[in-house]
C-alpha cells in the first residue's frame, strides 16, 4: 500500500470552495460568457490526469454516453463493460442504441479480465470501458493492445478512482477518453457532476457537442465559438451540427470541483489512510481477503473492499455484528452487471415486442447466469468499507471495530 501519509485531519468542503463559488456569483451568469469556473476546471483538471482537453458534466454517467457518441457508437456496435461496475457503466452503450457485452474480473484484483475480453470480442465491438473499480486500475496495457489491433476506442471510467497508477501512469492517461464522476460519494465531489478527458482534438469537440445538444459554434475550448456573431443572429443559420443532449455542468459545481481538484492529493492521501487503518486488522485475519494490488500499481481506496473467506460466516450476520459494535455500515458489492433486473426485463420486452427494439432485436446477447463465474462466485462474500473520513481518528476508530468484529466470529 502507499506509503502516503494522510494528515490527522482535514476540512470536509476546501475553504477555497467558497471562495470561488463567490467568485461566479459576483460575475454572475451570462450564457457562455460565465465559463471561467468551467475552463479553469477543465484545463487543470485534464493537465493533472494527463490529458490535453476536459469537458465538465453534469454527471459521470452522462460522461460516458458522450464518450461513445463521440466514437461514433451506436445500433449494431458492442461495447465491452466489466461485471463489477455501477450500472452507469452499462447503462451509458444502451444509451446510445448499442449493446454491452459484460466481461468477467480477475479473480484476485477483481478488475477486467483481459482474457475474457478477448474471448467476448466480435467483429462488431467498437469500445472497451475498463472501471478503476474501488480505486484499482485494471491492466491497461493488454487492453490497449487489443484495442490498437482491433482499430477500439478505450474509455477508461474513473469514476471511483482518482490518482490511481498503473505502471507510472496515472489513471486518466491511458485510455482514448477517460471519465470521472464528482457524485457525492467521490474522492472530489461537488455534489454531483462529472468530466470527461482526452487528447484528441477531433473526439473532444465530438463529445463537447454531445454533451451540448450538437451546437455547430462549439470549440473543444468552453464558451469559445467559432462561428461569429454576425452568422449565429441570422434566422437561416443551423445551429446544431450533430446530435447531442444537454449534459452542462452549472458553473457553481465547476467552482466548488476546482477547488476539491486542487486538494486532490491530500483527498486521497485520506482515503488511503483509512485504508491503511483497515489493512492493519485485515492483513491479521486469515478468512479476510482483500483485493489484491498487483506489484507496479497504486491504490487510491474510493472504498476497502476485503473477500469473506469462511462459508460459515455470513455476509448479513458480519454486516450486523460490526453495525452493532457501532461500525458505521458498509456496502456488499454491486450485483454482476449481466444479472441486474433491468437486462431480465429487456430480454423479456425485446423478445416478446422486437418490433418496437429493431435497434437491440438482432444484436442482443444472452444475459443469463454463467456469463461472468468469477464474478458470480466473489459478489455475494464482497464487503466495502468506506473510506470517506476526513479525520483520521474515525477510520482507526472503525478498525477497531472491524477487529472486534472479526474477533467475534472466531
Ligand atoms: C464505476 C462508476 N461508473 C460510473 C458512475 C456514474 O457516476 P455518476 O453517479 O456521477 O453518474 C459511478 C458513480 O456512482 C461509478 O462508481
Amino acid at each position: 500500500m502507499s506509503s502516503t501519509r494522510a494528515t490527522r485531519s482535514i476540512p470536509r468542503v476546501s475553504p477555497k470552495a467558497y471562495e470561488y463559488v463567490n467568485a461566479v456569483l459576483d460575475f454572475g451568469f451570462h450564457n457562455a460568457h460565465s465559463v471561467g469556473m468551467t475552463a479553469r476546471l477543465e484545463r487543470e483538471f485534464a493537465s493533472r490526469m494527463g490529458q490535453k482537453h476536459g469537458i465538465a458534466h453534469a454527471n459521470g454517467t452522462a460522461t460516458l454516453q458522450s464518450a461513445l457518441l463521440a466514437a461514433d457508437v451506436g445500433v449494431g456496435d458492442e461495447v465491452i463493460v466489466p461485471a463489477f461496475t455501477v450500472f452507469s457503466t452499462p447503462a451509458a452503450p444502451l444509451q446510445c442504441n448499442a449493446v454491452p457485452i459484460v466481461a468477467d474480473v480477475d479473480p484476485e484484483t477483481w478488475t477486467l479480465d483481459v482474457e475474457d475480453v478477448r474471448r467476448k470480442l466480435s467483429p462488431r465491438t467498437k469500445a472497451i470501458i475498463p472501471v478503476s473499480i474501488c480505486g484499482l486500475m485494471p491492466d491497461m496495457d493488454p487492453i490497449m493492445d487489443i484495442a490498437r489491433q482491433r482499430n477500439l476506442i478505450v474509455i477508461e471510467d474513473n469514476a471511483q478512482g482518482y490518482l490511481c497508477e498503473y505502471h507510472g501512469r496515472v489513471s486518466g492517461s491511458i485510455g482514448h477518453l477517460a471519465s470521472f464522476s464528482f457524485q457525492a460519494s467521490k474522492t472530489v465531489t461537488c455534489g454531483d457532476g462529472g468530466i470527461l478527458i482526452c487528447s484528441d482534438d477531433a473526439l473532444a469537440l465530438a463529445a463537447r457537442r454531445a454533451a451540448t445538444i450538437g451546437f455547430r459554434d462549439l470549440s473543444v475550448r468552453p464558451g469559445a465559438t467559432v462561428v461569429p456573431e454576425e452568422l449565429r443572429c441570422r434566422p437561416d443559420y443551423k445551429r446544431h451540427s450533430t446530435l447531442g443532449w444537454n449534459q452542462r455542468l452549472p458553473e457553481i459545481a465547476c467552482a466548488v470541483a476546482l477547488a476539491e481538484l486542487e486538494r486532490v492529493d491530500e483527498l486521497v492521501a485520506m482515503r488511503v489512510g483509512s485504508a491503511e487503518a483497515f489493512a492493519e486488522v485485515v492483513d491479521r485475519c486469515d478468512w479476510l481477503t482483500p483485493q489484491r494490488v498487483p506489484a507496479g500499481y497504486r491504490h487510491t481506496y474510493w472504498t476497502y473492499p476485503i473477500k469473506i473467506e469462511r462459508d460459515d460466516v455470513e455476509w448479513s450476520a458480519f454486516h450486523h455484528r460490526f453495525v452493532e459494535l457501532g461500525g458505521d455500515g458498509f456496502y456488499g458489492a454491486y450485483s454482476p452487471a449481466h444479472l441486474e433486473e433491468v437486462f431480465g426485463r429487456l430480454t423479456e420486452a425485446i423478445r416478446t415486442h422486437p418490433e418496437r427494439y429493431p435497434h437491440w432485436a438482432p444484436y442482443w446477447p444472452d444475459y443469463s447466469p454463467g456469463l461472468c463465474p468469477n464474478w458470480e462466485s466473489i459478489q455475494p462474500r464482497i464487503a466495502m468499507l468506506k473510506t470517506n473520513y476526513f479525520n483520521i481518528d474515525d477510520a482507526r476508530r472503525q478498525a477497531e471495530i472491524l477487529e472486534r468484529t472479526i474477533q467475534a466470529f472466531s
